[in-house]
């Protein structure tokens, strides 16, 4: 079966990003493929700080971006660019530790000047990793996103059909590539 990591790059705990990709999984979820999630939050702090490519944890994040077919990048927009956290992860990945997987960024930031940081700030770094294809992306504004009482998200109609464009283009390459790769 065909699998997905989802690539979650915000230090904070009660991100927008979260809302957004709450949606991005209960897609991915209905289309019946596994996704898994590395928050880098979630990672010890000091491995990430220290660089220890030896690090179970991130040996154990690896593995999961090993295993899939495709890995989305979600990511706030920090500084016209990404946080230094998640920077902090990628450095930890393989050389080309992208080889062969479609990715799809995904950015959330307070202004649509910065609209370009997924072309200029993720794609030059993603693509150090090999991958085979790095799909157009999708840049949240942060004000198209708000919490409901539930802890649910509510996301403006336009973006929440530009997100769902993008996943579906996703998974298609998936299984497409799975397809082939079955024959
Ligand atoms: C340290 C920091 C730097 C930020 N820099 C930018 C920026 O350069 N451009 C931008 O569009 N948004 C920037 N933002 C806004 C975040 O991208 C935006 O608030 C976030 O994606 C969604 O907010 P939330 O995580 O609080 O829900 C920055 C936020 C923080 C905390």
């Amino acid at each position: 079966m065909a699998k997905i990591v989802i690539l979650q790059g915000s230090p904070s705990v009660k991100s927008r990003l979260h809302g957004v990709l709450d949606r991005v999984r209960a897609q991915i979820a209905s289309s019946g493929i596994e996704a898994s999630v590395i928050a880098v939050r979630d990672l010890p702090a000091e491995d990430l700080l220290h660089a220890r490519f030896d690090s179970e944890a991130i040996q154990a994040a690896n593995r999961l971006v090993e295993e899939a077919d495709a890995v989305i990048v979600a990511t706030p927009v920090y500084k016209a660019s990404f946080p230094g956290v998640l920077k902090a992860y990628i450095d930890l990945l393989p050389q080309k530790g992208l080889q062969n997987k479609i990715v799809l960024p995904i950015a959330i930031g307070g202004t649509i000047a910065h609209l370009l940081s997924i072309d200029f700030a993720m794609k030059p770094v993603l693509s150090t990793m090999a991958p085979r294809n790095i799909l157009a992306g999708v840049f949240v504004l942060d004000s198209q996103v708000q919490w409901n009482e539930d802890g649910s998200a509510a996301i403006a109609d336009d973006i929440a059909s530009r997100l769902d464009e993008s996943v579906a283009l996703l998974l298609q390459e998936v299984n497409w590539q799975t397809n082939k790769a079955n024959v």
